[in-house]
Protein backbone atom coordinates (compact mmCIF):
# COMPACT_ATOMS: atom_id res chain seq x y z
CA UNK A 1 0.00 0.00 0.00
CA UNK A 2 2.78 2.24 1.43
CA UNK A 3 4.26 1.86 -2.57
CA UNK A 4 1.30 3.08 -4.87
CA UNK A 5 1.77 6.73 -4.28
CA UNK A 6 5.41 6.02 -6.03
CA UNK A 7 4.20 3.81 -8.64
CA UNK A 8 0.88 6.35 -9.51
CA UNK A 9 4.27 9.08 -9.84
CA UNK A 10 5.67 6.22 -12.35
CA UNK A 11 2.40 5.30 -14.39
CA UNK A 12 2.00 9.04 -14.98
CA UNK A 13 5.46 9.46 -16.47
CA UNK A 14 4.83 6.19 -18.53
CA UNK A 15 1.17 6.26 -19.81
CA UNK A 16 -0.70 8.61 -21.66
CA UNK A 17 -3.51 7.94 -19.60
CA UNK A 18 -3.10 6.31 -15.94
CA UNK A 19 -5.56 4.83 -13.01
CA UNK A 20 -6.82 6.58 -10.10
CA UNK A 21 -4.51 5.56 -7.12
CA UNK A 22 -7.89 4.25 -5.58
CA UNK A 23 -7.51 1.60 -8.18
CA UNK A 24 -4.61 0.50 -7.06
CA UNK A 25 -5.75 0.00 -3.48
CA UNK A 26 -8.57 -1.59 -4.40
CA UNK A 27 -6.66 -3.95 -6.65
CA UNK A 28 -4.07 -4.66 -3.40
CA UNK A 29 -6.63 -4.69 -0.70
CA UNK A 30 -10.33 -6.63 -2.46
CA UNK A 31 -8.83 -8.50 -5.94
CA UNK A 32 -7.63 -11.55 -4.76
CA UNK A 33 -6.70 -12.34 -7.91
CA UNK A 34 -4.37 -9.69 -8.30
CA UNK A 35 -0.55 -9.75 -8.39
CA UNK A 36 1.25 -6.28 -7.94
CA UNK A 37 5.51 -6.48 -8.22
CA UNK A 38 7.65 -3.18 -7.66
CA UNK A 39 11.44 -2.91 -8.67
CA UNK A 40 13.81 -1.23 -6.38
CA UNK A 41 17.21 0.05 -6.76
CA UNK A 42 19.09 -0.79 -3.92
CA UNK A 43 21.60 1.74 -5.13
CA UNK A 44 18.93 4.49 -4.54
CA UNK A 45 18.40 3.08 -0.79
CA UNK A 46 22.15 3.46 -0.07
CA UNK A 47 22.35 6.68 -1.63
CA UNK A 48 19.15 8.25 0.15
CA UNK A 49 20.23 6.54 3.56
CA UNK A 50 24.05 8.06 3.21
CA UNK A 51 22.56 11.54 2.27
CA UNK A 52 20.12 11.03 5.71
CA UNK A 53 22.67 10.22 7.68
CA UNK A 54 25.83 12.49 7.67
CA UNK A 55 28.84 11.32 8.20
CA UNK A 56 30.36 11.67 11.40
CA UNK A 57 32.97 14.54 9.86
CA UNK A 58 29.93 16.39 8.03
CA UNK A 59 27.72 16.47 11.40
CA UNK A 60 26.50 19.59 12.75
CA UNK A 61 28.34 21.21 15.63
CA UNK A 62 27.21 20.99 18.87
CA UNK A 63 28.35 24.73 18.88
CA UNK A 64 26.29 25.92 15.97
CA UNK A 65 23.82 28.04 17.69
CA UNK A 66 21.38 29.37 14.94
CA UNK A 67 20.74 26.27 12.05
CA UNK A 68 19.47 28.58 9.01
CA UNK A 69 16.39 25.69 9.15
CA UNK A 70 15.14 27.22 12.47
CA UNK A 71 14.31 30.49 11.22
CA UNK A 72 10.82 31.42 10.70
CA UNK A 73 8.92 30.35 7.54
CA UNK A 74 12.61 28.14 6.65
CA UNK A 75 10.93 24.75 6.09
CA UNK A 76 13.17 22.09 7.08
CA UNK A 77 14.60 20.63 3.56
CA UNK A 78 12.56 17.26 3.05
CA UNK A 79 14.31 13.89 2.58
CA UNK A 80 12.04 11.48 0.34
CA UNK A 81 12.32 8.03 1.73
CA UNK A 82 14.79 6.02 0.35
CA UNK A 83 12.13 2.79 0.24
CA UNK A 84 9.88 5.40 -1.97
CA UNK A 85 12.47 6.55 -3.93
CA UNK A 86 14.16 3.17 -4.72
CA UNK A 87 10.97 1.96 -6.72
CA UNK A 88 12.14 2.40 -10.49
CA UNK A 89 9.14 0.16 -12.22
CA UNK A 90 6.17 -1.95 -11.34
CA UNK A 91 4.22 -4.40 -13.09
CA UNK A 92 0.81 -6.55 -12.49
CA UNK A 93 -1.64 -9.37 -13.39
CA UNK A 94 -4.74 -11.04 -12.90
CA UNK A 95 -5.47 -14.80 -12.75
CA UNK A 96 -8.78 -15.49 -14.50
CA UNK A 97 -9.30 -19.49 -14.13
CA UNK A 98 -5.71 -20.56 -15.92
CA UNK A 99 -4.94 -17.49 -17.51
CA UNK A 100 -2.66 -14.99 -16.32
CA UNK A 101 -4.04 -11.54 -17.44
CA UNK A 102 -0.90 -8.84 -17.75
CA UNK A 103 -2.65 -5.59 -16.99
CA UNK A 104 0.55 -3.24 -16.58
CA UNK A 105 4.32 -3.16 -16.58
CA UNK A 106 6.45 -0.24 -16.85
CA UNK A 107 9.53 1.44 -16.25
CA UNK A 108 10.72 4.75 -14.99
CA UNK A 109 11.63 6.74 -18.05
CA UNK A 110 15.33 7.01 -16.55
CA UNK A 111 15.93 3.16 -16.03
CA UNK A 112 14.58 1.50 -19.44
CA UNK A 113 16.81 0.25 -22.21
CA UNK A 114 18.66 -1.53 -19.20
CA UNK A 115 16.74 -5.10 -19.14
CA UNK A 116 14.55 -4.12 -16.44
CA UNK A 117 12.14 -4.09 -18.28
CA UNK A 118 12.33 -7.75 -19.43
CA UNK A 119 12.74 -8.42 -15.74
CA UNK A 120 9.61 -7.71 -14.72
CA UNK A 121 8.23 -9.27 -17.74
CA UNK A 122 10.27 -12.09 -16.50
CA UNK A 123 8.96 -12.03 -12.40
CA UNK A 124 5.50 -11.82 -14.16
CA UNK A 125 6.15 -15.30 -15.83
CA UNK A 126 7.31 -16.61 -12.80
CA UNK A 127 4.44 -15.59 -10.96
CA UNK A 128 1.94 -16.80 -13.56
CA UNK A 129 3.90 -20.53 -12.79
CA UNK A 130 3.37 -20.09 -9.25
CA UNK A 131 -0.15 -19.60 -9.12
CA UNK A 132 -0.93 -22.22 -11.90
CA UNK A 133 -1.87 -20.20 -14.96
CA UNK A 134 -1.34 -22.19 -18.33
CA UNK A 135 -1.12 -18.91 -20.35
CA UNK A 136 0.14 -15.24 -20.21
CA UNK A 137 -2.16 -12.62 -22.46
CA UNK A 138 -2.08 -9.09 -22.59
CA UNK A 139 -3.38 -5.73 -24.38
CA UNK A 140 -0.88 -3.47 -26.42
CA UNK A 141 -1.63 -0.38 -28.13
CA UNK A 142 -0.42 -0.88 -31.90
CA UNK A 143 2.03 1.64 -31.68
CA UNK A 144 3.91 0.37 -29.30
CA UNK A 145 6.82 -1.04 -30.57
CA UNK A 146 9.06 -1.15 -27.58
CA UNK A 147 6.37 -3.00 -25.67
CA UNK A 148 5.60 -6.04 -28.41
CA UNK A 149 9.49 -6.51 -29.46
CA UNK A 150 9.67 -7.54 -25.27
CA UNK A 151 6.47 -9.50 -25.54
CA UNK A 152 7.55 -11.29 -28.96
CA UNK A 153 10.83 -11.88 -27.21
CA UNK A 154 8.65 -14.03 -24.93
CA UNK A 155 6.81 -15.88 -27.17
CA UNK A 156 3.61 -13.48 -27.12
CA UNK A 157 2.28 -13.76 -31.03
CA UNK A 158 -0.58 -11.47 -32.08
CA UNK A 159 -4.37 -13.22 -31.60
CA UNK A 160 -6.73 -10.39 -32.55
CA UNK A 161 -7.06 -6.62 -32.23
CA UNK A 162 -9.53 -4.71 -29.63
CA UNK A 163 -10.84 -1.66 -31.86
CA UNK A 164 -10.57 1.63 -30.27
CA UNK A 165 -10.19 0.23 -26.65
CA UNK A 166 -7.88 3.48 -25.58
CA UNK A 167 -10.31 6.12 -24.33
CA UNK A 168 -7.77 8.83 -24.21
CA UNK A 169 -7.19 8.31 -28.13
CA UNK A 170 -9.21 5.51 -29.88
CA UNK A 171 -6.20 3.47 -30.55
CA UNK A 172 -6.48 -0.24 -31.15
CA UNK A 173 -5.60 -2.51 -28.94
CA UNK A 174 -3.40 -5.89 -30.28
CA UNK A 175 -4.54 -8.75 -27.91
CA UNK A 176 -1.40 -11.32 -27.42
CA UNK A 177 -0.79 -14.89 -25.71
CA UNK A 178 2.10 -17.26 -25.11
CA UNK A 179 1.71 -20.99 -26.08
CA UNK A 180 0.83 -22.91 -23.12
CA UNK A 181 3.74 -21.63 -20.71
CA UNK A 182 3.67 -25.45 -18.97
CA UNK A 183 4.84 -26.74 -22.26
CA UNK A 184 8.32 -28.33 -21.96
CA UNK A 185 9.31 -25.81 -25.26
CA UNK A 186 7.54 -22.47 -23.66
CA UNK A 187 9.71 -23.70 -20.63
CA UNK A 188 13.06 -24.38 -22.21
CA UNK A 189 12.48 -21.14 -23.86
CA UNK A 190 11.96 -18.86 -21.16
CA UNK A 191 14.42 -20.38 -19.31
CA UNK A 192 17.06 -19.81 -21.84
CA UNK A 193 16.16 -16.02 -21.71
CA UNK A 194 15.92 -15.91 -18.29
CA UNK A 195 19.50 -16.91 -17.64
CA UNK A 196 20.89 -15.09 -20.24
CA UNK A 197 18.84 -12.28 -19.04
CA UNK A 198 20.33 -12.92 -15.18
CA UNK A 199 23.76 -13.02 -16.97
CA UNK A 200 23.59 -9.30 -18.57
CA UNK A 201 22.03 -7.79 -15.42
CA UNK A 202 24.70 -9.86 -12.90
CA UNK A 203 27.25 -8.18 -15.60
CA UNK A 204 26.04 -4.66 -15.17
C1 LIG B 1 7.93 -1.50 -22.29
C2 LIG B 1 8.94 -1.15 -21.21
C3 LIG B 1 8.44 -1.68 -19.86
C4 LIG B 1 10.28 -1.82 -21.56
O1 LIG B 1 11.18 -1.56 -20.48
P1 LIG B 1 12.77 -1.45 -20.69
O2 LIG B 1 13.40 -1.61 -19.37
O3 LIG B 1 13.13 -0.23 -21.44
O4 LIG B 1 13.04 -2.69 -21.64
P2 LIG B 1 14.33 -3.65 -21.63
O5 LIG B 1 15.57 -2.84 -21.61
O6 LIG B 1 14.17 -4.67 -20.57
O7 LIG B 1 14.20 -4.33 -23.07
C5 LIG B 1 13.75 -5.67 -23.22
C6 LIG B 1 13.30 -5.87 -24.65
O8 LIG B 1 12.21 -4.98 -24.96
C7 LIG B 1 12.33 -4.51 -26.32
N1 LIG B 1 12.50 -3.05 -26.28
C8 LIG B 1 12.53 -2.29 -25.15
N2 LIG B 1 12.61 -0.99 -25.49
C9 LIG B 1 12.64 -0.94 -26.84
C10 LIG B 1 12.71 0.14 -27.77
N3 LIG B 1 12.77 1.42 -27.37
N4 LIG B 1 12.69 -0.16 -29.08
C11 LIG B 1 12.61 -1.42 -29.51
N5 LIG B 1 12.55 -2.51 -28.66
C12 LIG B 1 12.57 -2.25 -27.35
C13 LIG B 1 13.54 -5.22 -26.92
O9 LIG B 1 13.06 -6.42 -27.49
C14 LIG B 1 14.38 -5.53 -25.67
O10 LIG B 1 15.17 -6.67 -25.83
P3 LIG B 1 16.71 -6.47 -26.30
O11 LIG B 1 17.37 -5.70 -25.20
O12 LIG B 1 17.21 -7.89 -26.43
O13 LIG B 1 16.67 -5.70 -27.59
C15 LIG B 1 9.18 0.39 -21.14
O14 LIG B 1 9.45 0.86 -22.44
C16 LIG B 1 8.02 1.19 -20.56
O15 LIG B 1 7.89 1.33 -19.35
N6 LIG B 1 7.16 1.73 -21.45
C17 LIG B 1 6.03 2.56 -21.01
C18 LIG B 1 4.92 1.73 -20.43
C19 LIG B 1 4.40 0.73 -21.44
O16 LIG B 1 4.21 1.04 -22.61
N7 LIG B 1 4.13 -0.50 -20.95
C20 LIG B 1 3.60 -1.56 -21.76
C21 LIG B 1 2.12 -1.49 -21.74
S1 LIG B 1 1.38 -2.79 -22.69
Amino acid sequence: MSDVPRVVEIERLAYPSTWPPSAYRKELQDNRWAHYIVLRDKHIIEERVAVAQPQEAEKPRKNRLFPLSLLPNRPAPTIPSPDLASIIGFAGLWLMVDEAHVTTIAMHPDHRRLGLGEFLLVSLIDIAYTIGAKWVTLEVRVSNYAAQNLYRKYGFREAGLRHRYYSDNQEDALIMWTDEIQSPAYKQKFQGLKAELMKKLEAA
